[in-house]
């Protein structure tokens, strides 16, 4: 059974808080922050050189995070990248190939910055963006993808889950249409690893970018880039821990994954990381899936019965919530629910701004669920907007 209080014993700051911001980044559970610990008091060394014990130990903990997630995705530690975020695992890959002009790459109108600026900046060398439109509610028609391509597409580049609206693609479609073109997917699941299951047709894709941070629970600054074909990036930064051997200005790099991860990475959180795909595993990434699919629900159904409150994205949702209050500015409203409540939401254009534009507005206000939120925590914010909402009706001018 799932039981979220006891979940929550593993997680003390949501004693204090009700944590609301997980589309930006999650809590990490006692467990990881313990092995991150155990590597300072113990055995902290650097990985992969050295042949001292503190270096061994160091390196078979950070092999076995490796391990760990390739269980987790299904596939050989050797197709499993660590990167300091979903955002350096996506610039891996725009960086990691050669570009020629007239290449054409597909996204979409509500990519997070992160999967949209890098494709963005590819126009430099010639190459051709094609951005398709969701439709109101943030969901992209896989048939319009299919109509994009032409034969010059190089890549398909979609997120799973919109951070602005909390819709999920059908990311199995666009895959088959990838493997049907012959034409390279990206898939940044920043919102969905951890949180979605995903299917074995899904991890077939050719670029898996996932944040370490938030549905996996484990520490800031770290990130994983599951590549289908390793050998067929290039990778985009050089030095120590990279190479077989040096003579001159002659150089040959080591096998994939060692190539990708050049200088001294996040031991630390690497380790973490590990221990906190361990942790998502033992609660059942189905189990979460429901219990966040349904507080997601409860929320935004409630919210959008309150008078004056708008709720973005479709029913069938995701963890994440979109609203605005009125006419007030999401600043203001996430700061009340702060001060009022101790809510922390995440308000503003959450690094899409195209997507904001198609909807016409500048901003909103994110709640955004994770596997130990509570449906007394839902109660909470919905109690919490309802009051907003009378005292801006009984004193407009006061409540920002
Ligand atoms: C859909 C999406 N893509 C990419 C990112 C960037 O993730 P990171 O902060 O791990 O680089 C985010 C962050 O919120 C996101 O929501």
């Amino acid at each position: 059974m799932y039981d979220v209080n006891a979940i929550r014993k593993d997680f003390p700051i949501l004693e204090h808080v009700i944590y609301l911001d997980n589309a930006a980044t999650s809590q990490t559970p006692k467990p990881a922050v313990e092995a991150i610990n155990e590597y300072f008091f113990a055995y902290a060394g650097n990985y992969g050189r050295g042949a001292h014990r503190l270096a061994r130990q160091t390196t078979e903990h950070y092999e076995n995070s490796r391990e760990t997630v390739a269980d987790f995705f299904s596939c050989e530690p050797t197709n499993v990248i660590f990167t300091k975020n979903t955002t350096e695992s996506i610039n891996i890959v725009a960086h990691g190939q050669e570009w020629s002009p007239g290449d054409h790459i597909i996204t979409s109108t509500i990519e997070h910055h992160s999967n949209y600026l890098p494709w963005v900046a590819l126009r430099t060398h010639g190459v051709i963006l094609d951005v398709v439109e969701s439709n109101q509610e943030g969901i992209i028609d896989p048939a319009r993808i299919d109509a994009a391509i032409t034969d010059r597409t190089k890549l398909i580049a979609l997120s799973h889950v919109s951070n602005v609206f909390g819709s999920v693609q059908d990311i199995s479609r666009v895959i088959k249409i990838g493997q049907r073109n012959d034409i390279p997917v990206l898939i940044d699941a920043a919102q969905s690893a951890g949180h979605l299951r995903l299917s074995s047709n899904d991890l077939r894709c050719d670029f898996l970018a996932v944040p370490g941070h938030k549905g996996l629970l484990g520490p800031q600054g770290t990130g994983i880039l599951i590549l289908q074909d390793p050998e067929g990036l290039r990778p985009t930064t050089l030095g120590g821990g990279a190479v077989e051997w040096v003579r001159g200005c002659e150089y040959e790099l080591l096998k994939p994954p060692a190539c990708f991860e050049a200088g001294t990475p996040n031991i630390p959180g690497i380790i973490g990381l590990g221990r906190s795909v361990e942790y998502v595993n033992m609660l059942g990434v189905s189990n979460v899936e429901k219990h966040v699919a349904n507080l997601a629900r409860v929320a935004a159904k409630k919210l959008s019965e309150i008078d004056n409150v708008t709720v973005y994205g479709p029913k069938d949702r995701a963890g994440v919530v979109p609203f605005n209050v009125g006419q007030l500015n999401p600043h203001d409203v996430s700061m009340i629910l702060d001060e009022t409540s101790s809510i922390c939401t995440r308000s503003g254009y959450h690094c899409a701004m195209p997507a904001l534009e198609s909807l016409g507005i500048n901003g909103t206000v994110r709640a955004s669920f994770g596997a130990y939120n509570t449906a007394k925590e839902v109660e909470t914010l919905v109690e919490s907007v309802s009051m907003i909402v009378t005292s801006l009706v009984e004193s407009p001018h006061s409540v920002a």
